[in-house]
């Protein structure tokens, strides 16, 4: 396992985290050159979690090559954890027994479906929990449509997203604070992702606050102040000085500029934030 459950609670005073998402992409000599745009960082700053989501089949190479200040995500989980008859599932008690401890859960892209039926927030509030008990942490992407930001119904739908994750959560026997402490929460506008459009950073801060404020009403005040909120939709290395400034925003989840060099310059504008 990459590392102990135990040190990720400690990192609670919200050190600031960049994901790269390298989605459907890559073959064995891309891959490559993209760990190479970390591993090649001579100055690799402490003050940054860093995160790295290859597509499964190459999970675990990554893991074996690229540089240990860098985590190895999961893209997507199974809904059903252990093991058994789900033909082209990857479970939560799969990727641990590879040494994977971390996985995305709830990308737009999944719940649109890509032709499929996609994902409904409720599977994603079931995957999270499923990850979790599974010791996984998990990047929850959350975050609206054009259309429903056209019709201001962004705080309902991003709330709303989140809501059934809380009560998915809430309905586990026992305490359940701690496991806040594995969600990283990555607010993805749509009609950001892949376009080229970035949320202005007022309108991303604006969205990261309430979402903040969300958690201080609806699970506690200890994890409003301490779950990392990370922005992701069309950043780069031109926008990330702006959109880190923001006091809500904890870094970034990358998806294109993640197969470029410019991931490297994304992390140090972040370690550069903190100075
Ligand atoms: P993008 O993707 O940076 O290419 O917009 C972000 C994401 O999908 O996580």
């Amino acid at each position: 396992m990459q590392e102990e459950r135990k040190s990720e609670q400690a990192i609670s005073v919200r050190t600031p985290f960049v994901g790269g998402n390298w989605k459907s992409n890559g073959d064995p000599s891309k891959v490559e050159t993209w760990m190479g745009h970390v591993n090649g960082m001579e100055d690799f700053p402490e003050s940054v979690q860093v995160l790295v989501a290859p597509p499964a089949i190459f999970l675990e190479r990554v893991l074996r090559d690229i540089t240990p200040n860098v985590l190895v995500s999961a893209q997507n989980v199974s809904l059903h954890t252990g093991f058994g008859a789900y033909t082209g599932e990857m479970s939560a008690d799969m990727l641990q027994g590879a040494g994977i401890s971390w996985t995305l859960v709830g990308h737009s892209e999944r719940r649109a479906g890509f032709g499929l039926e996609g994902e409904s927030s409720n599977i994603v509030a079931r995957k999270t929990v499923g990850a979790l008990t599974s010791s996984l942490n998990v990047v929850l992407c959350v975050g609206e449509s054009l259309e429903e930001r056209n019709e201001e119904k962004t705080l309902e739908v991003v709330c709303g997203q989140l809501r059934e994750v809380v009560s998915a959560i809430n309905d586990l026997d026992g305490s359940t604070e701690d496991l806040w402490s594995h969600i990283v929460v990555a607010y993805e506008p749509v009609w950001a992702i892949g376009t080229g459009v970035t949320a202005t950073a007022a309108q991303a801060q604006e969205v990261h606050e309430a979402i903040r404020h969300f958690f201080e009403e609806e699970v506690s005040s200890s994890v409003a102040s301490s779950i990392r909120i990370i922005y992701g939709g069309s950043v780069k290395a031109s926008n990330a000085q702006e959109l880190i400034s923001c006091p809500d925003i904890d870094g970034f989840l990358v998806g294109g500029a993640s197969l470029k060099p410019e991931f490297a310059d994304i992390i140090r504008t972040v370690a550069e934030s903190q100075a």
